[in-house]
């Protein structure tokens, strides 16, 4: 299958990111190289973009398309390495990339590809693993116990039937294992039902792909990297496609704006912890019509900037 992926907020993303001619930037998540691609031909010969990815398939699609702007690298690896991948390559680990981005979540080429099993409108068996290594969403619907998955799907996927969709998956699976997307699909529509908010096995599903990719952890750890492997007057632009997501990228960002840790009724700061950022989007900025028409995935995009002092 092609690797096919539109990316989102594509305009927006590159101007966020101020590209110099010349300068280091790091993505974090190459996927199709889309965004990529724009990126290195904006920074010329002399400029560095260092790339990665956890899916060995966007790694191979990426290293390929990129190839001819004779200033990229791309390794196979999670985000929460950047900073070794980055002292890899130009020898420092801290203030050294004029740019981070990193655009969350699946490819549509993950989705579309119903081997990989991210789809709930297509057969597979259940996998939902990026890397392609570790525990996959079989071993969670198959292994864990009725109240660690009910608390996953309440948690990640924000599912108001969560209690409910994981006891239906453990009476189920005593009769041989839950092996395929549409058997756990089939368990979760019987459960909720068709109410006209979108697929019943949505949030399920979500919540499934969040915890068998880490995906919370991985970005509170990267955020934490990203910052410090900026240079001064460095950016960080993060697209997120859920609210959990978005909710962690807005509070790193408020913290690093008002690192103070004084107690509220604290007359004067003591802690004297100094600034490390300043927010470039107040509001995050969003797609726009005509891109959530023309990609509906785009719909649920926001985009979030801030600068290193
Ligand atoms: C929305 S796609 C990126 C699309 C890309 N920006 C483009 O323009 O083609 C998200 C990509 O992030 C990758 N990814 C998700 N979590 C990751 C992680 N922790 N480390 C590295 N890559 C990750 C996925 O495998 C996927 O290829």
């Amino acid at each position: 299958m092609e690797f096919f992926h539109k990316t989102v907020l594509l305009k927006e993303t590159l101007l966020a990111l101020n590209l110099k001619q010349g300068g280091v930037y790091f993505d974090g998540t190459v996927g199709g190289a889309g965004l990529a691609c724009k990126i290195a031909e904006s920074i010329g010969k002399e400029g560095k973009l260092i790339a990665l990815d956890i899916d060995p398939d966007a790694v191979r699609t990426s290293r390929k398309r990129l190839s001819k702007f004779g200033n990229s690298e791309v390794f196979e690896a999670n985000f929460t390495e950047m900073s070794n991948v980055c002292g890899q390559v130009l020898g420092k680990f801290l203030g050294c990339v004029d740019g981070v981005v990193l655009d969350l979540g699946v490819s549509s080429y993950q989705i579309d590809n119903a081997e990989r099993g991210f789809s709930y409108t297509k057969d597979s068996k259940l996998d939902m693993r990026m890397s392609q290594y570790g525990k996959s969403a079989w071993d969670l619907v198959n292994i864990l116990g009725k109240f660690e998955l009910a608390n996953i799907i309440r948690v990640l996927g924000e599912e108001p039937f969560a209690n409910a969709i994981a006891k239906a998956i453990c009476r189920e699976r005593v009769s041989g294992g839950i092996d395929s997307t549409i058997r756990l699909v089939n368990i979760i529509e019987r459960v909720v039902g068709y109410r006209g908010g979108g697929h019943p096995a949505k949030k399920t599903f979500q919540a499934l792909r969040i915890a068998v990719n880490r995906e919370l952890e991985n970005l509170n750890k990267a955020l934490d990297e990203a910052i410090e492997l900026l240079k001064p007057a460095g950016r960080i632009a993060v697209i997120s496609f859920h609210s959990l997501e978005d909710r962690i990228v807005k509070q790193k960002i408020r913290q690093w704006n008002i690192p103070c840790t004084c107690p509220q009724n604290f007359p004067i700061c003591v802690c004297k912890k100094k600034s490390k950022a300043i927010t470039i989007t107040k509001k995050p900025i969003t797609p726009s019509w005509e891109e959530i028409i023309e990609n509906p995935r785009s719909r649920s995009a926001k985009l979030r900037v801030c600068e290193k002092i």
